[in-house]
């Protein structure tokens, strides 16, 4: 399958992301959304700063510089840093916190990201003396930020810190709380007066914290001011003391990225070095629960970790403090049904929640729904763990809710619908991340300045003499044989990558390559019935491309070459095929090319005779391009295509890139339902074959009563090479 690369149609959502942050730029800081949040939020103007390194390092600086302000003398950098020329539309504002020195900030703090964002300021910085200019001038300010944490929040010296409200995690109403927050028992009577503000600005009642979660909000804030923010007694004296995995992992991370710039900047690393020892391994040991095998908070009132199912638990991914062992069980639990697995169908991974829990909920803030942030980090640690394939599916989901449903606060993660506010800082921000981020990793330089290398004529992928020596009769199968394998050696099924390092050594491509030169002289007429033809020209059609990827030396993707699929070749029998023409020319039955005006093979090309007589759509589902959406590569075999192609057809269909939403009266689907609309029968014949593959859901009956009404709508594909 050709990946056509929607880079226009992407450019628009570009733009899109920056004006969200635009509209949301606020003179010196951005606010994390115009009505819910007007201030500055602590790890908000972390992960926004992170978005802005890409195309504005100005206001990146300008971001974290403002946070910085509002740094407490004793380090600790408040959870809000109030605007002072907005305030009045937000509950609890300065004259309810009540700091010691009159300072116009919360009383409480939150993970601590932003040494990470300083480092991914100086690494996207294309001015590396003022990049280091500021990283002079943040040092010392981070510094204070984490040694706060260790000589302030950390009184037993475990290397942990604790969290003494819900709202310092950054998931204000997790289910993770419920029980530490159960045995405080408000006296109304007692608690100040006030009033919220957060259901005031059009989100639903059901999409925020309760009443009862915000007394307690409250009583904890009272009690602070009631004791002038003195942390010893605050320790003494505070219900709600948690040792959070989530700003633990942050925190661990940061400091690995503190040492990078202490290092740049040749500073003493000892203490740093000191602080990560400790955090990594208490989050290791500590934080572990061997019962559970997963890792789970501290609940330092209660003495025992808080057993829960939320998506934080994966986080000593992204802080690379979990051991190997336990980084393999915490991948189980996030590729499974509870979290949305991959190929699993339906849904967008992962939720912050157990999503087979009763109590999870598909709209509820930090009790069920995808973030955006959260999501960023856990994909980033799965990555340096090795699991590439569930990596890659969170990105591309990471783009796609925000392309599909609006740059939201938060999403459901069966439908993908957005919730909480709209216009969402860090979900652009970090959309443009991972945007940014895709198309360095493409080679493609940053976005439309194209890099790419251009072969000069067809590169013929099999020159060389055949040796003659294999029967004709054999060929075909011999060459399908070794393909598969390949397949078998080198292809984790699990991951979902190939592993072209110790493929391209091993005697098996070897042989391979021995093999496709013998093709050279095949007799192509000897796959006479269809189910061979269409088993040979996928099989082979997959395989080019693996070669192809390790002859041309492709570090990132097929995108490193201009016009690869149609470049590459394989002679066959005398014929020259790039994959262009196996796809198009042959599989597609010489049908033309979406983006071209003609059929590839003109009357008189001799390929002609061995196109396919008909389509099979389905074969759209199993040509290797290595996105999210795609099958994963598979080894076709005659006698079995169809039942494998309806399997492949199933996965497609029942993955996030068909998503029918009745109560907009709408279907979502993957764009090679548009370039090939006319393999499936034309636009309606689409919503049957969607019918026919289609779990037997609601949605399913919806559609199969509204088919002639329902709105379609089709939507950016794209997708990076397995690898
Ligand atoms: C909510 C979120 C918190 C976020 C803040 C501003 O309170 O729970 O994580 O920082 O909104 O966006």
């Amino acid at each position: 399958m050709q990946m056509v690369i929607g880079r226009g149609t992407f450019y628009s959502y570009v733009r899109a992301a920056k004006q969200v942050l635009a509209d949301n730029w606020a003179g010196h800081f951005t606010k994390p959304s115009s009505s819910l949040y007007p201030h500055q939020w602590n790890w908000d103007s972390g992960f926004i700063a992170i978005g802005y390194a890409h195309y504005n390092a100005q206001r990146a600086k300008t971001e974290i510089r403002s946070l910085f302000q509002g740094q407490w003398e004793n380090g600790m950098l408040p959870h809000i840093v109030f605007d002072t020329q907005s305030l009045g539309h937000y509950f609890p504002e300065p004259d309810f916190w009540q700091t010691p020195d009159g300072r116009p900030t919360s009383g409480i703090t939150m993970p601590p990201l932003h040494a990470t964002a300083c480092l991914h300021i100086y690494d996207a910085s294309r001015n590396k003396n003022d990049a280091m200019d500021f990283l002079e001038e943040m040092f010392p300010r981070l510094l204070a930020s984490h040694r706060y944490f260790y000589s302030c929040r950390d009184p037993n010296h475990e290397g942990l810190a604790y969290i003494r409200h819900p709202w310092e995690s950054g998931m204000d109403n997790s289910p993770a709380w419920d029980e530490p927050l159960q045995i405080i028992a408000v006296d109304k009577n007692q608690l100040p007066a006030y009033q919220r503000k957060d259901l005031e600005h059009g989100v639903s009642r059901e999409q925020r914290p309760t009443d009862e979660d915000y007394d307690r909000f409250v009583y904890l804030i009272d009690l602070f001011r009631k004791l002038k923010y003195e942390e010893k007694k605050i320790y003494r004296e505070c219900p709600f003391l948690v040792q959070d995995i989530l700003l633990n992992s942050i925190l661990c991370k940061a400091n690995l990225d503190l040492l990078q710039i202490a290092s740049l900047l040749g500073k003493d690393t000892i203490q740093i070095e000191q602080w990560h020892a400790a955090t990594s391994a208490s989050i290791r040991d500590k934080l572990w629960c061997p019962r559970c095998q997963k890792f789970e908070s501290f609940d330092l009132i209660a003495n025992s970790h808080i057993h829960t199912a939320t998506a934080s638990s994966f986080m000593p991914l992204y802080a690379k403090a979990a051991t190997k062992d336990q980084a393999a069980l915490i991948y189980r639990k996030i590729n499974s049904v509870s979290f949305c697995a991959l190929r699993q169908g339906n849904c967008f991974t992962v939720p912050n929640y157990d999503m087979t829990r009763k109590d999870y909920s598909a709209s509820n803030y930090w009790r069920g729904p995808v973030w955006i942030n959260i999501n960023w980090m856990i994909s980033q640690g799965l990555r340096s763990y090795g699991y590439k394939e569930k990596a890659d599916s969170m990105n591309s989901d990471m783009i796609q809710l925000p392309v599909r449903f609006g740059f939201h606060e938060y999403f459901d993660s069966r439908t993908g619908r957005g919730y909480g506010s709209d216009n969402f800082s860090w979900t652009a921000a970090l959309f443009l991340d991972l945007v940014y981020d895709f198309y360095e990793r493409q080679g493609t330089g940053r976005i439309g300045r194209g890099q790419q290398r251009k072969l000069n004529q067809t590169h013929i992928l099999n020159k060389g003499q055949p040796s003659g020596q294999i029967e004709q009769g054999e060929l075909g199968q011999l060459v399908l044989s070794s393909i598969k394998e390949l397949q078998s050696q080198f292809y984790n099924p699990i991951r979902g990558v190939v592993d072209y390092g110790n493929l391209r050594d091993s005697s098996q491509y070897r042989r391979y390559r021995d093999l496709v030169k013998e093709l050279i002289t095949f007799d192509l007429t000897a796959l006479r019935e269809e189910a061979r033809k269409k088993a040979f020209w996928i099989n082979i059609y997959n395989a080019i491309i693996i070669q192809g990827i390790i002859e041309l030396n492709i570090r990132r993707s097929v995108r490193e070459i201009k016009d690869f699929f149609g470049t590459v070749a394989y002679l066959i029998g005398g014929l020259v095929f790039t994959p262009e023409q196996m796809e198009h020319g042959i599989l597609r039955a010489n049908r033309r090319p979406p983006y071209k005006l003609l059929p590839l093979f003109v009357i008189r090309d001799a390929r002609r005779r061995y196109s396919l007589a008909d389509v099979d759509p389905r074969i759209h589902f199993a040509l290797v391009c290595g996105s999210r959406s795609c099958a994963p590569i598979r080894f076709y075999e005659p006698g079995q295509i169809d039942q494998q192609l309806d399997i492949a057809a199933d996965n497609f269909i029942n993955s996030s890139e068909v998503i029918i939403l009745p109560e907009k009266n709408k279907i979502l689907l993957s764009e090679i339902f548009k370039w090939y609309q006319r393999d499936f029968g034309g636009k309606r014949n689409t919503l049957n074959f969607i019918l026919k593959y289609r779990v037997k859901d609601d949605a399913w009956y919806y559609l199969k009563k509204n088919i002639d009404r329902i709105k379609v709508e089709y939507l950016y594909y794209d997708w990076n090479l397995n690898r």
